[in-house]
């Protein structure tokens, strides 16, 4: 069986290690941080115990993930691994010089994968002695919840390691889909209309909890708002600007003021007690309407990604669905809806839309094409 690597043991990294422990395989791991290193064990063996005590567990197979589990001093520790994942900090110059370091440890043919949410992998793999084997495995948090892992090549990465990474990520029990190596992948960036559009609607006057019960009418647990409230104005801002910085600032991406006015006042959500809805409740008649804009501007993003290549339809809406919960992917809403209404919905907004988001409900190709 594999010897999985895993480099960084926060969040992501301690939680992506007890995955692929979980799932059987030998998992070395290692962390700058002496405390982050000598605690995995005991952190890991609580987020277990909490599934044993919930009857989710067996002891037995508890025991199992933790002996699988190694905690090495050095990354020489590494040098059996068919696989590294590094979960380290979000820096490109970081990652370049631990897969530099990695290089001189590892096998030929062993994997350095990347759980980057922002970083070009091309940019990482820049500066590789051999990029091929270099790619991304993007793990939602918790990765130990989340079904879904997005996989994206740069352009040199081999076809065997591309294999290899899906074959090794769907044996510890995750959905794969390939994505291109563009900005936020698939989900964080088909994500973004879901909070834009609703701020173009909360900017033009229609309150906050209009909106959301629209969103839940049409099937979503949660709406924009109590979605922004719940991971954080400002987490969500950071997103978007990241997102605007990296696509040219186009008005499809643009970072509305209530959003930078609720950054700016403290006014963080359910982490800062006080948020755009939290902690109030309301309920009003939902507007089918409101549905209807916020999904044709899904689609578009979606389509436009499409048309970017890399990617597919199908595995568009299953990243969609597994990644936020959605009850439908943007295509399976386009079904639903039909594409005139679709087509029709963006024409009117794009006729309408004020000088700041002009050409932001222009039609992808690939929308006008399907
Ligand atoms: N937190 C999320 O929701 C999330 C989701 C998807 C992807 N990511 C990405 O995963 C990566 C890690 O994020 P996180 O939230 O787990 O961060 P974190 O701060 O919780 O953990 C990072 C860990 O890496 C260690 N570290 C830093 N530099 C190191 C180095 N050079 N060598 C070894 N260890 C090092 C730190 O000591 C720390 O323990 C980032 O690239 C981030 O963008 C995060």
């Amino acid at each position: 069986m594999a010897t999985i690597g895993v480099v960084g043991l926060g969040t992501m990294g301690l939680g992506i290690a007890q995955v692929f422990a979980a799932a059987g395989f030998t998992t070395i791991t290692t962390d700058a941080h002496a405390p982050a290193r000598d605690t995995a064990r005991a952190r890991m063996a609580d987020a277990l115990a909490a599934r044993v005590t919930a009857g989710k567990l067996s002891e037995a197979d508890r025991d199992a993930t933790l002996s699988n589990l190694r905690a090495v001093e050095t990354l020489s520790g590494f040098a059996p691994c068919d696989l590294v994942i590094e979960a380290i900090v979000e820096r490109a110059d970081a990652k370049q010089a631990l897969f530099a370091q990695l290089e001189t440890i590892v096998s030929a043919t062993t994997i350095l994968a990347t759980n980057t949410s922002s970083i070009p992998v091309a940019t990482i793999a820049s500066t590789a002695q051999n990029p091929d084997r270099i790619l991304a495995l993007h793990f939602f948090n918790p990765p130990t919840a989340m079904k879904l892992v997005e996989l994206a090549p740069h352009a040199g990465t081999s076809a065997t390691a591309l294999a290899t990474a899906r074959t090794l990520t769907e044996a510890a029990g995750k959905t794969v889909i390939q994505c291109p190596d563009r900005p936020g992948f698939i989900v964080n960036r088909c994500a973004r209309p879901y909070y834009g559009e609703a701020l173009a609607l909360l900017e033009e006057g229609i309150p906050a909890a209009h909106i959301d019960a629209a969103m839940q009418a049409a099937g979503y647990r949660l709406g924009p708002f109590a979605l922004i409230d719940l991971i954080g104005a400002d987490i969500n801002l950071a997103a978007t600007l990241g997102l605007n910085a990296a696509m040219g600032n186009h008005p499809r991406y643009h970072a509305f003021a209530a959003l930078r006015d609720q950054v700016a006042a403290g006014h963080l959500g359910r982490k800062s007690g006080q948020g755009f809805l939290f902690p109030a409740k309301t309920d009003p008649a939902p507007d089918p309407a409101i549905a209807l804009r916020i999904e044709a501007t899904l689609v578009n993003e979606a389509a436009w990604l499409l048309t970017e290549g890399g990617t597919s339809a199908q595995g568009i809406d299953t990243a969609m669905k597994l990644g936020l919960n959605f009850p439908r992917g943007p295509f399976e809403a386009l079904s639903q809806h039909g594409k005139s209404a679709i087509l029709a919905t963006l024409a009117a907004l794009e006729s309408a839309a004020p000088p700041h988001l002009k050409t932001r409900y222009l039609p992808a190709p690939a929308l006008e094409a399907l």
